[in-house]
C-alpha cells in the first residue's frame, strides 16, 4: 500500500457507501469473518433485502443501514445498531470502499460522499473510489444521448432497456462504411452484452457523469484526501509501449497525477477505481518486495508444462524457463483456486532448485558459505512481485477460507446457499466474485451443501432413493457421476467452503 500500513483486511473495519443491497459487502464477510462491515444506502427495499440475505446467511458482522450520503453523521461515528459489534470505537474505519456510485450522483452527493469518505476514513486508512473516466467515455456519452433520445417518452424500466435494446440491435446491423458508425458499431455491440441491470443503471440513469482522473484528484484534494494509487496497479503500467511513448513520458513532470493522466489518453480509458487516503498519510511509491512475503498467492493461470508459457483465463501471459518459477507456478496451478502462503511456494522453490544451478540465480559468483535456500527466496520475492504486476498471480492479505476438492461432506459457503434459496441467478463465490448457476441441478446440489451430508445423501435428497449406496443409482435420477461434475465445478470457482 505504498508505505501505508493499513489494517490487516482479516481484522479490519470496513464502509461502503451506496452499497445497495450489499452484493459487495456481503460477499466480502463471508470470506472475512474477522472482519466488520457496515454499508449506506439511500434504496430502503435493496437494504432491506441485503440485511435478510446476511441473516439467511448466518453472517454476524455486516449490517446496512438506509441512510442518505448527505445525512452521514457529523463526527467519525455511525449509529450502528447496539449490541450488533459493528460499531468502529472512533478513529474510523480502515477502508471506505464507494463502488459505481460517484458519476451517478447529483454533484451536491459527489460533495457529501467525498466529505464522507474523509470524516469516516481512519488515519492510516484507504479509500476506493470508482467513476466514469474521459476520454474513454465520450464514447459512453454518444451512445447514451442516442439512447436517451430514443427512450425520452418512455418511463417503465422494462419497456425502456427493450426499446433501447432494439435501438442498438438494429444499428449494430447497419453496415454503414464510415469509420464514425463503425465505432458507436462497435460500442453498441459491446453493450448489447451488457446485462439488463448494468444497461439500466449504467447507460440508461439519468445522471451519468465521468471526469478526467486530474478533475477526480482535484475533487479529491478539496477534501484533503489524495491520490495513492489506482486499485489495480496493473492499470498503472505502460508494457510494451513504443520508444516515443517511453519518450514522452520521461518528457512529464515528476508527478504521479500527470503520468496517470497521460496512461488514461494512451488507453482510451473509460472507467477508474481510484484508492485515495488522508492527504497527511505518508505515501512512499517504491515498490518495495519484501513485501510479497507477507502475502497470501493464488493463480488461475494454467500451461506451462511443454512451452513455459502461462496464461490466465482473461488472456494474460507469462513465459518462463527457470525452474524456480515452473515450479511455483505448477504448485499454483495444482491449488487452485486455494491459495498458498509465501513459505509453502518457497519449499516448493527449494526442492525445485535442488541440483539446478543456484549461482544462476545470483547476480555474480555465489560465495561458499551463501545459503541458496536465502536467494531462492529473494528470486522468489521479485517473480512473485512481476508476476502479480503483470496479471498471472493474485496477490491476497489472507488466503481465501475455500477448499479446492469436496471433501467426504461437501460444504457450500452460507450466504451462497442462502443465494440459491432467494432464487438469485447468481451467488458469491469465496473469491469474491459472482457464479452464475447452470441450470435446476446447481441450483438443488447448492441447496444440499450444508456439510452435514455425504454424497449419498445428497444424491438420496435429489430424488436418486434410498439405495444410493456406490454405484447404485438408477439411470433416470440424477447419478453420481453427474453430482461429481456438478460438485468440481463448484471447487473449481470458489464455492466450497473450508470447515471452521
Ligand atoms: C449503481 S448503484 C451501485 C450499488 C453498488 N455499490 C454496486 O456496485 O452494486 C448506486 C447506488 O447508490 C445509491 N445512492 C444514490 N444516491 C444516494 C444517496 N444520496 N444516498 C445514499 N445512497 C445513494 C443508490 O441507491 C444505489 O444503490
Amino acid at each position: 500500500m505504498f508505505g501505508l500500513r493499513p489494517a490487516a483486511a482479516a481484522e479490519s473495519s470496513v464502509l461502503e457507501l451506496g452499497c445497495g443491497d450489499g452484493g459487495n459487502l456481503l460477499s466480502l464477510a463471508q470470506a472475512l469473518p474477522g472482519a466488520r462491515f457496515v454499508g449506506i444506502d439511500a434504496a430502503g427495499t435493496a437494504v432491506e433485502r441485503g440485511n435478510r440475505l446476511a441473516r439467511e446467511g448466518g453472517l454476524g458482522n455486516v449490517e446496512l443501514l438506509c441512510m442518505d450520503l448527505e445525512e452521514l453523521p457529523e463526527g467519525d461515528q455511525l449509529g450502528v445498531a447496539e449490541g450488533a459489534g459493528l460499531g468502529v470505537a472512533g478513529g474510523g474505519f480502515d477502508y471506505v470502499l464507494s463502488h459505481g456510485v460517484y458519476s451517478w450522483i447529483p454533484p451536491r452527493v459527489r460533495v457529501a460522499l467525498l466529505a464522507g469518505v474523509r470524516r469516516h476514513l481512519a488515519p492510516m486508512g484507504v479509500a476506493y473510489v470508482s467513476y466514469n473516466a474521459y476520454p474513454g467515455s465520450y464514447l459512453r456519452d454518444m451512445a447514451r444521448d442516442v439512447l436517451g433520445y430514443h427512450v425520452r417518452d418512455i418511463s417503465d424500466p422494462e419497456r425502456k432497456l427493450r426499446a433501447a435494446q432494439e435501438l442498438m440491435q438494429t444499428i449494430v446491423a447497419i453496415e454503414e462504411p464510415s469509420p464514425y458508425a463503425q465505432v458507436l458499431r462497435e460500442h453498441m455491440g459491446r453493450m448489447l452484452r451488457y446485462t439488463d441491470a448494468l444497461l439500466f443503471h449504467d447507460d440508461l440513469a439519468e445522471i451519468s457523469t465521468p471526469f478526467y482522473f486530474h478533475e477526480f484528484v482535484e475533487h479529491a484534494e478539496q477534501h484533503r484526501l489524495a491520490f495513492l494509487s489506482e486499485a489495480n496497479l496493473f492499470e498503472s503500467q505502460m508494457r510494451e509501449v513504443p520508444d516515443s511513448a517511453e519518450r514522452l513520458m520521461a518528457g512529464l513532470p515528476n508527478d504521479v497525477v500527470v503520468r496517470e493522466q497521460y496512461l488514461d489518453f494512451f488507453k482510451n480509458r473509460m472507467f477508474r477505481q481510484t484508492l485515495l487516503c488522508h492527504a497527511d498519510a505518508p505515501i512512499c511509491r517504491e515498490l518495495d518486495d519484501t513485501q510479497v512475503e507477507g502475502f497470501a498467492v493464488y493463480s488461475a493461470a494454467r500451461g506451462g508444462e511443454q512451452d513455459g508459457v502461462f496464461e490466465t483465463p482473461e488472456g494474460y501471459t507469462m513465459t518462463s524457463s527457470e525452474p524456480l518459477v515452473l515450479a511455483a507456478m505448477g504448485a499454483l496451478q495444482e491449488a487452485w483456486p486455494r491459495a498458498l502462503s509465501f513459505g509453502e511456494l518457497l519449499e516448493r522453490g527449494v526442492a525445485a532448485m535442488e541440483g539446478a544451478a543456484v549461482d544462476e540465480l545470483a547476480e555474480g559468483e555465489v560465495a561458499e558459505d551463501e545459503v541458496p535456500h536465502e536467494l531462492v527466496r529473494a528470486r522468489l520475492r521479485v517473480v512473485l512481485l512481476e508476476a502479480y504486476l503483470a496479471q498471472i498471480v493474485m496477490l491476497q492479505g489472507c488466503a481465501p477460507p475455500l477448499v479446492n476438492r469436496a471433501g467426504e461432506r461437501p460444504r457450500a459457503s452460507p450466504l451462497a446457499r442462502a443465494q440459491g434459496a432467494a432464487g438469485l441467478p447468481a451467488v458469491s463465490s469465496l473469491l469474491h466474485a459472482n457464479v452464475r448457476l447452470e441450470g435446476e441441478l446447481e441450483q438443488r446440489v447448492l441447496a444440499l451443501l450444508d456439510g452435514e451430508r455425504d454424497r449419498a445423501g445428497v444424491l438420496r435428497e435429489l430424488g436418486a432413493g434410498g439405495d444410493a449406496a456406490e454405484g447404485e443409482v438408477s439411470r433416470e435420477k440424477v447419478s453420481r457421476e453427474e453430482l461429481e461434475a456438478v460438485l468440481e465445478r463448484f471447487a473449481g470457482v470458489g464455492l466450497l467452503a473450508a470447515d471452521g
